[in-house]
């Protein structure tokens, strides 16, 4: 990707000092600049509805977990709400939800075997982190239940846009669009206000708010991407998943080439933004070997770092791999992965 000024943020001293950004919008904390870049690029993507939404900032879209998990407990009528995710999940989440000891919710696990009374959460996250595939929720219950939903991943350079997601509560993050993780910003689309309310209660106790700095980087950024979007040898996009796509086909090359390891295969779609069938290149490569061993450590041994599979609650004999690493690498372990012919 080109290096070019259009993407610096000039900031001076004496700008930005206060806690409030916009004391009339329910986020009072968000930059009115922000929100409308966000709005732009999910219109010029189209992967979410934005309109009739709330859009809650945060100190990434950890802490707006955090912050919907404590909005939608405390509005519950009955606690502790289980929280259930479908295996394999990301690992955070278990975490995320075990970790204060809260009254008002539990890690209940995999959501595919949840069968306790009472309301429940479920973490959906579509394109999956740590596998890639698309997912819906599968707690099937008329009752009691709510989702979040997180797209982190719900990006063109990573799959294929086929709709634009319309949740109630839906999280975003610039970390996974641009790799922006240092930045820490994330964003809710929220359906109901009372939910926004209490999302935003939890962001003024655990931070009074998110860095003005970070959120007028992100909106130059943010702005850039939308401008460029639809210009081919500009666009963030194009240059992404092309560059997802060799790195997918390099990969998968190598562990064809041998009868060691496994990758999970994804279907082509027609992507609404590329206008054309694409296929998925998600940001990890959930990576299995054929025989019933403990791949992590055995990877570890050939100096390849990655994290094993029980981690999101599944088998050891998968590893979750980075594909978004940088180029160099990026080739060295794929260099060290085609060495490795069995695992003996
Ligand atoms: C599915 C998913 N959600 C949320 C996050 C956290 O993102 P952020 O950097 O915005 O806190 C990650 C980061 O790896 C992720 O994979």
């Amino acid at each position: 990707m080109k290096k070019t000024d259009k993407y610096t943020v000039v900031i001076q001293g004496w700008d930005l000092m206060s806690y409030f950004s916009d004391t009339r919008d329910v986020c009072w904390f968000l930059e009115p600049e922000l929100a409308n870049a966000i709005k732009a690029l999910h219109g010029a993507i189209g992967n979410a509805v934005t309109e009739e939404r709330y859009i809650v900032v945060g100190t990434g879209s950890s802490q707006l977990c955090q912050a919907a998990l404590f909005a939608l407990s405390s509005l519950s009528e009955v606690q502790p709400v289980n929280i259930v995710a479908a295996v394999p999940f990301y690992s955070t989440y278990v975490e995320e939800a075990s970790y204060l000891q809260s009254n008002l919710y539990k890690w209940e696990g995999d959501a595919r075997t949840f069968d306790k009374k009472g309301p429940y959460i479920e973490m959906v996250t579509s394109p999956n982190n740590p596998e890639g595939t698309m997912r819906e929720p599968v707690v099937n219950r008329t009752e009691g239940g709510k989702v979040i939903h997180d797209f982190a991943y719900y990006w063109p350079h990573y799959t294929p846009i086929t709709r634009r997601e319309d949740h109630d509560l839906m999280l975003f993050t610039f970390s996974k669009i641009t790799g922006h993780a240092g930045s820490r910003i994330g964003w809710a689309l929220v359906k109901d206000i009372e939910v926004a309310k209490k999302m935003v209660h939890y962001l003024t106790i655990n931070s009074i708010g998110v860095s003005k700095e970070s959120q007028t980087r992100a909106t130059t950024i943010l702005n850039e991407l939308t401008k460029t979007c639809r210009n081919k040898s500009e666009s963030f996009f194009e240059y992404g998943y092309e560059k997802m796509k060799s790195r997918w086909e390099r990969l998968r090359e190598i562990v064809e080439s041998g009868d060691t390891f496994t990758l999970p295969n994804y279907p082509q779609a027609f992507c609404n933004f590329f206008g054309k069938t694409i296929s998925t290149t998600p940001a990890f490569a959930w990576l299995g070997c054929k025989e019933e061993r403990d791949l992590g450590s055995l990877l570890k041994e050939k100096n390849v770092l990655a994290r094993g599979g029980d981690r999101f609650g599944s088998d050891k004999k998968y590893v979750r791999i980075s594909m978004l690493s940088r180029d160099h690498d990026f080739h060295v372990f794929l260099q060290r992965l085609a060495t490795i012919k069995d695992l003996k």
